[in-house]
């Protein structure tokens, strides 16, 4: 989960690698350094804390040259302090590596190191790796080698970057499992590495991204590619769309604030290319799907985690409903427990913003290992959840940077909408009015959260009431359940409030016992199928003195006078009512934690790409 740059060419290395560290601060947050080779000798500047100690401290003591090395942690062996941060280097000093992922097997190799008279100096398994390839190197004096003999003796997933003062002309890059990606971007006379495209987007767009099992030697001048046994591999050069711009702040004080308002654009860019607006079709080209192969699908698995699996939950009602296909939703770090059926006529669909979590990746591979029809929504272009599938829909909307995931909750919705269309329009099961009625309800949607969006002001004044409650209870029915479940988990991760999303018929079955003055209640009651079932909810809590904040559609004077506060909507089709409801509680979310001053884009205990399992 932790973030890895580095750099060989011309340039100055160090501000190259630590501005790309800065952009890859929401991988890990606790800890960063550099190694950069200066005159023959490895110098290293490491610090507990964020970027931008790191940045203070190389100013203060300056590292030059034009290779190098930097590392952003999250940290999973040993405490979060800057003995622990890497780079770590072999005991003989001669090489230096960054890594991400856990060494699974690193007591046994500790203890054999230690037995042969290696001193640690951190309680990092990583280190572990330094000096297996350090005793390599002194037996086969070639950097390439001693990394291919140490990645044989570890287990577990990782991304991994090595230097040497012996060999200053080249760094060694290598990719075991899912530990998230290794992207080799090409220069002009350099080379840039990173283990996400925003690092490096500025520089190239250029990339190669690195499988499982790949080694990579890389010189100023160029690359190649192997496999463990050291065979050469082939890879392709994919060449990145993505703005820098956005992977920057702007105007607002948080990436999430700008990553909320994106998604009017976010949202038509998710649709760009797939709507044909003459014939009122939908086209998902990547998905790889004929008609044959839709009418085969019995039954779907949608499998994600945290956010995304929400967008899951609200892709059953959708492609049920339109496509008529049973569909089932389980969290990726359960999928491969349970030991899930997948027969002839399966396909498992994982949805992910950064296509490189490591649960989400499992189930993948479980699934696939059952011979199902593998499909992937993802953000990260490259990203391993993107390469493995058959086929895939690219989110297109750009990196996301703050932790709490926003554009790419909304971006799934849409596609997974055009998805059940598409499926159901191959399968032969759409009326062209349905059809019709269906895309052109699709094109409102980014104008609808634009309205929404406009409320931000009344949004953050309710937030300044209730940004010191204790906590939030949420709920929701039908199509906007997950909407529930999405508004109390923003609410937690950003603001460390206690929040819980419900499906509002449950609230008799046990929640209902919290309810009181003090327990905030969050209702998403626009006007749908389950509305009325939802003004009974809210007369429930009102009963209880409970406090009700209602999403609600505009102009609805029912609501405005049972409620409490209200986060108004403008009426929305009920299937696309999630994208347009989820609006009022990102935005509440956020304010609530930026008035309690908080590190909204980089909260507590978080990475935004979960790479260990
Ligand atoms: O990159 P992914 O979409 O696979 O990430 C899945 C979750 O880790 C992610 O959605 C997480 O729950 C976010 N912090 C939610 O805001």
């Amino acid at each position: 989960m932790c973030g890895i740059v580095a750099y060989i060419g011309e340039k100055d290395a160090t501000p190259v690698i630590v501005s790309g560290l800065r952009k890859l601060e929401y991988r890990g947050y606790d800890s960063a350094g550099i190694a950069v080779l200066q005159n023959g000798k490895i110098e290293i500047r490491r610090v507990a804390g964020k970027i931008e100690k790191l940045e203070k401290l190389v100013d203060e003591n300056p590292t030059k040259g034009n290779i190098g090395i930097g590392h952003t942690r999250w940290a999973t062996h040993g405490a979060p302090n800057e003995q622990n941060a890497h780079p770590h280097v072999g005991m003989a000093g001669r090489i230096v590596i960054v890594h991400n992922g856990i060494v699974e097997n690193y007591l046994s190799l500790r203890e054999e190191l230690i037995a042969e008279g290696v001193e640690f100096k951190s309680e990092t398994d990583t280190e572990t790796i330094a000096h297996l390839i350090e005793g390599f190197y002194s037996e086969s004096q070639d950097l390439y080698t001693a990394v291919q003999s140490a990645l044989k003796l570890i287990k577990g997933a990782h991304g991994l970057v090595v230097m040497s003062t012996e060999e200053p002309d080249r760094l060694i890059a290598a990719r075991l499992g899912n530990a998230g990606g290794v992207a080799l971007g090409i220069g002009d006379g350099e080379m840039y590495l990173a283990s996400d495209v925003p690092a490096i987007v500025e520089y190239t767009r250029r990339l190669i991204f690195l499988e499982s099992g790949q080694v990579a030697i890389i010189t100023k001048d160029g690359y190649s590619v192997n496999d463990l046994d050291g065979n050469p591999i082939q890879t392709e050069v994919v060449n990145v769309p993505w703005d820098p711009i956005s992977v920057e702040k702007g105007r607002y004080r948080h990436f999430m604030q700008k990553e909320i308002h994106e998604q009017v654009r976010s949202l038509s860019d998710t649709m760009s290319g797939r709507v044909d607006f003459e014939e009122h079709r939908i086209h998902l080209k990547t998905l790889n799907l004929d008609e044959e192969k839709a009418k085969s699908i019995k039954k779907i698995f949608i499998t994600a985690c945290g956010t995304a699996a929400y967008a899951g939950m609200v892709g059953k009602y959708l492609i049920e409903n339109i496509a008529r296909i049973p569909v089932e939703v389980m969290v990726a770090s359960e999928f491969r427990y349970c030991d899930p059926i997948i027969e002839p006529g399966t396909a498992v669909l994982a949805i992910s913003q950064s296509g490189e979590t490591a649960d989400t990746l499992a189930a993948m591979e479980e699934a696939r290992g059952k011979g199902a029809l593998l499909l992937s929504i993802v953000n990260a272009i490259g990203s391993q959840a993107m390469r493995i599938a058959n086929g895939f829909i690219s989110m297109q909307v750009g990196p996301e940077i703050g932790v709490a995931s926003t554009k790419a909750f909304t971006a799934p919705l849409l596609d997974l909408y055009m998805m059940a269309i598409y499926l159901a329009d191959l399968r032969g099961t759409l009326s062209v009015e349905k059809r019709i009625d269906l895309v052109k309800d699709l094109l409102t949607v980014p104008g609808l959260v634009e309205k929404a969006l406009k409320k931000e002001d009344a949004i953050k004044a309710i937030a300044a009431k209730y940004k010191s409650m204790k906590g939030a209870l949420y709920l929701g029915r039908g199509v906007n359940m997950p909407i529930a479940y999405e508004g109390a988990l923003k609410l937690k991760e950003i603001s460390y409030k206690h929040a819980e999303g419900y499906p509002a018929g449950e609230m008799k079955h046990g929640p209902i016992a919290l309810v009181d003055k003090d327990l905030p209640v969050v209702v998403i009651a626009t006007r749908d199928a389950w509305y009325e079932k939802m003004i009974s909810q809210i007369e429930q809590a009102k009963a209880r003195n409970g406090h009700v904040l209602a999403v609600a559609t505009e102009g609805d004077e029912l609501i405005q006078n049972l409620a409490d506060e209200v986060f108004w909507v403008p009426e929305t089709p009920w299937l696309l009512s999630p994208v347009v409801n989820v609006i009022p509680l990102q935005l509440f979310a956020y304010h609530i934690a930026a008035q309690l001053g908080l590190d909204v884009d980089q909260p507590r205990n978080l990475a935004k790409s979960v790479t260990v399992e």
